[in-house]
């Protein structure tokens, strides 16, 4: 892909020449493909020709979303699934599936946590999870003949705490283990994983990617650069008839018919088209639209979130403000952040770590419900990323089948307010927040 990453928000992934000359991207509404002659349809099949047959496996409207995130990201290739989820649980167990363990801090997305605590044991995958993810001995520590993934989020929500992602990927390529990342917070308009080494990236295209609230979706975008042809990933190495031509004897592993392409392949064949949690070609278009204007949404969001993130600090009854991005606003912004991780803003997230934040109140369970009950502007919605500006009590919505041990780690404690910040007049939403919170104190 050509050009820069706004050129491509708008324009990768997409010939005009190969869909009617079409100024969007169509929406290509078909469940299935005119295979057109019986050679054609043996070579689709066969996948010694490229093409569409059936939309459960690829889809022409998806495939320009997966074509744009994957250059937006810096990746070789990508798979558009339904939703944020549904990347996670893919991306993990093709890595892990048959036994394989993963390391992972106890920060993560609440639903990521539960099913990784909780379900994927259920199928043989098993998680060490890490207190801290940057501290790279304990990291090291765990990384045994099992672990088959690193996974992390590139800022953890709704902490903002940003994770060392260098410093990760040097680690774990030095033991043969991929580094997967879940970038949905800062997005790829703030943050590329794979330029600092990350093999595999994640997203929730619900959130930032979308930008208005209306879609869900995920994908997951593959380097093309670990091998996953050693012995560490027997999924890969082994032979099946789905990737082989059984009828002329000739055997084929996922990793010796398709190299650099051996992950994102074996995701799409074996993981989407047999969980069936396929991308549709609507929710695809939504996304794409939403792409357009991802660099220009984020912008004004980040430093809206910084404007706020500042305001919050000198307000009464604000304990505690949470946005890694106040190292970047003001050299006293990194009060309360230990050093290195001021340093790692500065160095990764030069343009900032995105749209929310959080903060803690003094007071009980009351005053938080309060101030839910009391905004205007803001809605009480467990979203982010989207054009309007929301606000939830994490530890009560997003964060209710997290083991507490869990929450304590990630700091979601009952007194803890998480914002997203959207596209509304600044003013407004400040003007919004002080109006709650002093009637949350019976100061209005
Ligand atoms: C960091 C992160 N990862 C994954 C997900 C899951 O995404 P979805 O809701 O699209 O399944 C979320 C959702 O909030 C998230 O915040």
């Amino acid at each position: 892909m050509c050009g820069g990453f706004e050129t491509n928000a708008v324009h990768g992934g997409y010939a005009a020449s190969e869909h009617a000359h079409a100024g969007v991207p169509p929406i290509y509404m078909s469940a299935a493909f005119d295979m057109e002659s019986a050679a054609r349809g043996d070579a689709l099949s066969a996948g010694t020709e490229d093409g569409f047959s059936y939309s459960r496996v690829a889809n022409p409207t998806v495939d320009v979303l997966e074509r744009r995130l994957a250059a937006l990201e810096g990746g070789r290739s990508a798979v558009a699934v339904a939703s944020g989820m549904a990347a996670v649980s893919f991306a993990l167990l093709c890595a892990a599936e048959g036994g394989g363990r993963i390391i992972a801090p106890k920060t993560l997305y609440g639903a990521s946590v539960d099913a990784m605590a909780s379900f994927f044991p259920q199928f043989g995958v098993h998680t060490d999870f890490v207190e801290r993810i940057n501290d790279l001995d304990e990291v090291e520590a765990l990384i045994g003949p099992d672990t088959r993934a690193v996974f992390a989020e590139s800022v953890a929500n709704p902490s903002t705490e940003v994770t060392d992602v260098a410093g990760l990927a040097e680690l774990a390529h030095r033991y043969g283990v991929p580094l997967i990342i879940d970038n949905t917070v800062p997005t790829p308009y703030l943050f590329r994983p794979i330029r600092w080494g990350a093999d595999v990236v994640v997203h929730s295209t619900t959130k930032g990617i979308s930008g208005h609230g209306n879609t869900l979706g995920g994908v997951v975008v593959d380097a093309g650069r670990f091998d996953w042809g050693s012995p560490r990933f027997p999924q890969f190495t082994r032979t099946e008839v789905v990737v082989s031509d059984d009828r002329a004897g000739v055997w084929h592993s996922f990793a010796s018919r398709f190299g650099a392409d051996a992950y994102i392949r074996r995701l799409r064949i074996k993981y989407v088209r047999t969980f069936g949690a396929v991308e549709s070609p609507f929710n695809a278009y939504l996304q794409l639209l939403g792409l357009e204007t991802l660099p220009v949404r984020i912008r004004q969001q980040t430093r809206s979130a910084t404007a706020i993130a500042r305001h919050l600090r000198t307000l009464p009854h604000v304990r505690d403000v949470r946005y890694a991005g106040l190292a970047l606003a003001d050299p006293e912004g990194a009060a309360g952040q230990d050093a290195r991780q001021a340093e790692l803003v500065r160095r990764s997230f030069p343009d900032g770590v995105g749209g929310v934040l959080s903060f803690e109140l003094d007071g009980d369970r009351v005053r938080i419900a309060r101030v839910l009950d009391s905004v205007r502007v803001f809605t009480y919605i467990p979203n982010i990323g989207d054009s309007r500006s929301l606000i939830v009590d994490p530890a009560r919505i997003t964060h209710r089948e997290v083991p507490a041990d869990f929450r304590a780690a990630a700091g979601v404690t009952d007194n803890l307010i998480r914002l997203s910040i959207g596209l509304e007049d600044v003013e407004d939403l400040i003007a919004d927040l002080d109006q709650a919170i002093a009637r949350a104190y019976d100061e209005q």
